[in-house]
């Protein structure tokens, strides 16, 4: 993949290291879970090849849903206005729900959803998110299951993406400043590259 490859100035978590983090979250959510139903509920678009690897390390009766949800439009700026795309179409009144996240940055997603499928009454509502960036946090969210911290620097690859590309890539790692567009605000006055979530 050398022409996506070409854009990215660091590699913060190779293939192996993913998997061997995947595997252990799943080892502890079915651990967790040992004899229950959990209704995983997979937040698209950047979860999705996450989610793929995680279920299949998950030993536990599973169903799996899914919801749309938006806050960059496109960009690298969070608008900081989340909207529903597509919500889940199964009623999680009573279910053991875990809501499966790539990233959580100012945690206005996750937040909002959490707030959101709080009245669904479910049994139990958690997070698991492969990744988190601490420093841009604007709400206090509890990730229960989390794969890495990252720095404040913009990731893509295993599904998180920059203007729909770069998910494809088997590795999670940094843009190169050059290669993120300044109209959307994503390059500092030092030329490093960021999502801007403050
Ligand atoms: C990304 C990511 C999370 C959210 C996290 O989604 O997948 O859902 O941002 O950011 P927050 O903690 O600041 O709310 P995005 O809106 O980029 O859509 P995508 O999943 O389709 O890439």
């Amino acid at each position: 993949m050398a022409r996506l490859d070409d854009h990215i100035e660091k590699i913060l978590f190779q293939p192996d290291e993913l998997n061997v983090k995947v595997k252990e979250l799943g080892a502890q959510i079915s651990k967790d879970y040992k004899g229950k139903h959990i209704n995983i509920v997979v937040i698209l678009r950047g979860a999705f090849v996450f989610c793929a690897d995680l279920i299949r390390y998950i030993d536990a009766d599973i169903s799996v849903g899914f919801m749309v949800v938006s806050s960059y439009g496109g960009g690298t700026k969070t608008s900081g206005n989340v909207r529903i795309i597509k919500d889940l179409q199964k009623n999680i009144e009573g279910e053991d729900v875990i809501l499966v996240e790539d990233i959580v940055d100012t945690g206005l997603t996750i937040s909002h959803l959490k707030d959101l499928l709080s009245t669904r009454h479910p049994a139990s509502l958690k997070v698991c998110s492969l990744l988190s960036k601490p420093s841009c946090r604007r709400v206090d969210v509890i990730v229960d299951y989390l794969g890495f911290e990252v720095p404040d620097e913009f990731v893509v690859g295993y599904g998180l993406d920059y203007e729909q590309n770069y998910r494809q890539l088997p590795y999670i790692g940094v843009m190169k400043p050059s290669a993120i567009k300044v109209k959307h605000g994503g390059t500092k006055a030092d030329g490093s590259s960021t999502k801007d979530c403050s």
